[in-house]
Formats: C-alpha cells, structure tokens, sequence
C-alpha cells in the first residue's frame, strides 16, 4: 500500500537483513518505522501491540522464530533445537486469541526440524518467514477479489447509489502485511469506481477503527465516517448499511468467528435488520482442531485500556487521560465469539462459503482427510 507515495508493507526484511515494521501504536498521528533487532522485541512488538492484527501477529511470529535460530547456541543440533522449542513458549503465549500465532511458530519448528545442519536450518527459517509473509500477501489480494464480487453485486442492485459498509476494529493491510482482508475488497472496489462508503466503528478500548481503519482509509482517499461503536444497530434500522465486512482471529470447524470485542453485537444487529453480515480471513485463522467455540482461548487485557484513552491534544502533543473515577476497576476481554448462524458468508483466499463445517470442507478438502 501507498504511504507518502511510497509502497509499503507492514513487516518487512530489508537489504541489511533488518527487520523492520511499522509501528501500529505511533498512528494515526506519527508514521514510524521500528527495527526489531532481536527475538525479545519481537515478542515485546506482539505484546504491546505494536504489531498486531491475526494474519501480521502470524508473520512477525515467523520472523521471530528466525532470529530465535540465530541466537541459539550453535555448539550441537540437540541443544539448538532445544533452546528453540524452549523459547517458542514465549512467541506462542504472546497473545493467545489469533489462531496464527501458534500456526506459524508450528510451521517454523517443523521446517527448522527438517534442516540436517544448524546453518540449513537458520536458512530454512529466513526463507520459511518469508513465504509466510508472501503467502499471507496473496491470500488478501485474492480475498480481496472474492470481497470484490460481493461490493459489485450490491452495486448492480443499487444503481448510481452508495454502497454503504460498516466495519469493526482493523482488518486492513496494517493487520496483514498488505491489502488487509474486510478492507481487501473495498480498496479494490474504490480504486475500480464502484461508490463506497464506510462507517468506522471506533472500536473501543484501543480504538483501532478510529486510529488504525480511519488512517488506512483516509490515506487511500477512500470514503468514510468514524462512529461510535454503539451507532451500528441505529445505523441498520434506518437501511444505512448495505453489508458489514469483518476480519477474524480464530474461526472454528463449524464456522463460528472470535474477532474483536463487539462484534457479535453486530451482528445481532445486522441479523435483525437482514443486512448481510460477512467474514474475511486467510486459512491460516482457521483452527481445523476446534469445533466448539466454547474452547477458543479470549485474551483479557489490562483494564487501564478500558480506563484510560490515548489522544491528540490541541497543542499536538500525545496524551493519555483517565475517563473514571480513581478507585473505579475495568475489565476487558479482547475479543468475542460470533456465532456461525448470524454470518452470512466467510471469504477466504480460496473462495466464499457458508459458515458451516461443510463450507469450510467445500474450499479446503485437503484439511478434512482423514
Ligand atoms: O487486538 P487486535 O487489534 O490484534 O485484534 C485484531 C482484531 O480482532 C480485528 O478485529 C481484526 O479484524 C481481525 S483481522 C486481523
């Protein structure tokens, strides 16, 4: 994506072999380059969220188990390999919801694993991290024209008209390394002439609609409106939403989605008001172990997220504020479960189907043999 008219990815490894990412907390007021030199900052940049968003937590974790093989001590394969396996615990536990995380640290080990010399298995994993990246790279593009059928369809049936798109938290090419997953399809509708227009949920505590989906959209000129995350419902009674498009942190067997706390409130919305209500995510957020949502791990954050909020004072200076009373304690749970039942679609790399188990089965059989 274009960022001060250059092309940008979210993560990437540059000609002195630095990995460097764009930090996600400096934005929308700051756009700032971060190097993480070491395995630490890797997992400190998935942590604090620096990095975050399914599909980029899975890459950067890729990367990190890169550089864990190049710390490792080199004296013989048993202890290398041990020190790896030791320290995955750190990558993996980082953020528990997104499904991508565990899948690439699972990946890396196994493909560390099939290096017969320390120096091949370093090898494997630089070039493993990156085909992670570019396959995560590709799955959104071809989301994206999947999505794009979906918004040209809409298009056809409203003439000349708006099509009107409501979206929660970020699932733009900040959350990925490049195009994003629910915003794939509208950059690619915008750029094509269709009329878009989406409504940003603010996308409480850590606002990454207002500061994250706002900034993406805005920088590609695409139309849209900041709202309050509790607009949405009001929205939909008054015929104001055409479709919602949402990303994913973990989808189940059954088609059931953990995405961003709020979403499922959504969703009731648009089921009342049959609005079409649609999932994207590339199959590296399904958890092909999982038919019960029950059993979907939800992070729980600090509740200072929920006390406290972060802005731009009118001298232009970064402040945080307090909006409760001292002795007031918050909880905050990161995520929720949408059920299957109120989803109208899922988009993934390979195609759109019901969220069922047979949907799933439909565009990915090589998962389902036995
Ligand atoms: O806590 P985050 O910002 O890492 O969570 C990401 C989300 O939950 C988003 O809803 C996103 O849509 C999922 S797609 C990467």
């Amino acid at each position: 994506m274009r960022v001060n008219n250059e092309n940008y990815l979210s993560i990437w490894v540059d000609d002195n072999e630095q990995l460097k990412i764009i930090n996600q907390l400096s934005l929308p007021h700051k756009f700032e380059v971060t190097i993480l030199h070491n395995f630490e900052e890797v997992v400190a940049s998935i942590k604090n969220m620096l990095v975050r968003g399914a599909g980029l937590i899975g890459v950067t974790a890729g990367y990190g188990m890169w550089m864990l093989t190049k710390e490792a001590p080199k004296n013989s394969i048993e202890s290398f390999e041990s020190y790896i396996e030791n320290h995955a615990d750190r990558l993996r536990l980082a953020r528990p919801t997104a499904s991508n995380l565990a899948w690439a640290v699972n990946r890396q080990i196994n493909k560390i694993k099939s290096g017969s010399t320390i120096e091949e298995k370093i090898n494997l994993a630089r070039n493993e991290a990156i085909t992670i990246a570019e396959e995560d790279r590709n799955a959104c593009y071809q989301i994206g024209q999947y999505g794009l059928e979906i918004l040209r369809n809409l298009s056809i049936a409203k003439p000349g008209k708006v099509i009107n798109i409501l979206t929660h938290c970020n699932a733009g090419w900040l959350a990925f390394v490049d195009y994003g997953t629910a915003l794939s399809p509208i950059f690619l509708a915008h750029d094509e002439g269709i009329p878009v227009h989406v409504w940003v949920d603010e996308t409480r505590p850590r606002n990454q609609g207002a500061s994250l989906t706002a900034w993406e959209l805005a920088t590609h000129g695409v139309p849209h409106s900041l709202i309050v995350d509790n607009a949405g419902g009001h929205l939909m009674q008054h015929g104001m939403v055409d479709v919602v498009f949402t990303g994913a942190d973990r989808v189940t067997l059954n088609g059931d989605v953990a995405n961003k706390i709020g979403t499922y409130l959504k969703a009731l919305a648009a089921n009342d008001n049959n609005v079409p209500f649609y999932v994207a995510f590339p199959s590296s957020t399904i958890d092909f172990t999982l038919n019960n949502f029950k059993q979907i791990p939800i992070e729980e954050r600090s509740g200072d997220e929920v006390r406290n909020i972060m802005g731009k004072l009118n001298n232009g200076d970064l402040a945080e504020v307090q909006i409760c009373p001292d002795l007031t304690p918050a909880r905050n749970w990161a995520f929720d479960v949408t059920p299957s039942h109120l989803i109208t679609g899922l988009i993934c790399e390979k195609g759109v189907c019901p969220p069922s188990k047979f949907g799933l089965q439909n565009i990915f059989p090589e998962q389902f043999n036995e």
